[in-house]
């Protein structure tokens, strides 16, 4: 039994705690994930039988919604602002930056484990833009050094 699986609630008895509820699958999901970091692919059959839905259903559901992972989460989560003010305070030229750093697209895992990214859309810190929030915490005000900066702790962390 895979180790994530020892500390993943019952599906069992999440499916009957929300039995009959409608729009049961968001909580359902968003519950594991909370438990484990991910939702892992072991858990579709027995949801997808529960819910009267098909795996391929579900699989469309999980990827259509960004938040979902299917993976178990890197050490640390760096989600750069996409919106508008950041977009005009050169937030593009910071993607690049951490795309060709990290060799990932705007969304995924580095091949380490060490960082996943994720855009966002609006951190609440449009006046200090552009910003990034690093496993919870906002950084603004960015440039190209200060990010390096950010990615090397990160590494030091690993
Ligand atoms: S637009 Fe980036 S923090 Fe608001």
């Amino acid at each position: 039994m895979p180790n994530e699986m020892l500390h993943l609630p019952k599906v069992d008895c999440l499916l009957k705690r929300y039995k009959g509820s409608p729009g049961a699958l968001l909580p359902i999901l968003h519950e594991i994930q909370e438990t484990i970091g991910y939702i892992p692919d072991a858990v579709i059959p027995e949801i997808a039988h529960a819910l009267n839905q098909s795996q391929a259903e579900l699989r469309g559901i999980i990827s259509f919604y960004h938040d979902f992972r299917t993976t178990p989460p890197a050490r640390h989560i760096l989600r750069l602002c996409r919106a508008e003010s950041c977009k005009s305070r050169g937030a593009e030229q910071l993607a690049a930056q951490l795309r060709e750093r990290l060799q990932l697209d705007d969304h995924g895992s580095s091949a380490d484990g060490n960082i996943s990214l994720r855009p966002v859309y609006c951190l609440g810190a449009c006046a200090c833009s552009p910003a990034l929030e690093l496993d919870g915490q906002v950084h603004a005000r960015l440039n190209a050094e200060r990010l390096d900066a950010l990615l090397d702790a990160c590494r030091e962390d690993a």
